[in-house]
């Protein structure tokens, strides 16, 4: 999973960001495949947490900042989303997510890509008034 311009937010922090969270995924990833202990896992997405909740603060003041009619749903999306890698996070550290380095691949493109697919390019509609 790689960003491209059909990605694009037309907001460049956004942008940015977002680009910078699918390469710290790919990094993670890898480090999966090389095999990572459970307490590295863990590290690993504290980090990746941190950094998606960092952007979901950002990208929620720049949707306000734009007034984006969908702004109430995004900010619960957000909250969901967190809830559900915190959940997997969780569970990984109490060794109840016996998954293969596939699977938790695809778990996380699933999870980051399908929101800025559905939700995130709201943000390039609402500006360029689509
Ligand atoms: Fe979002
Ligand atoms: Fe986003």
């Amino acid at each position: 999973m790689t960003w491209k311009e059909s990605l694009s937010t037309d907001v460049t922090s956004v942008d940015r960001q977002h680009q910078e969270l699918m390469a710290a995924a790919q990094d993670f990833f890898t480090r999966i495949h090389d095999g990572l202990s459970r307490g590295e896992m863990v590290v690993g997405l504290d980090r990746l947490i941190d950094l998606v909740a960092d952007h979901f603060d950002h990208e929620e003041r720049v949707m306000r900042n734009i007034a984006l009619p969908s702004l109430a749903t995004h900010t619960h999306l957000h909250r969901g989303l967190l809830e559900e890698i915190r959940e997997f996070r969780e569970e990984t550290a109490m060794g109840m997510n016996e998954r293969s380095p596939a699977d938790i691949e695809h778990f996380l493109n699933v999870w980051l890509y399908r929101h800025i697919v559905e939700e995130d390019l709201k943000i390039f509609q609402h500006l360029n008034r689509i």
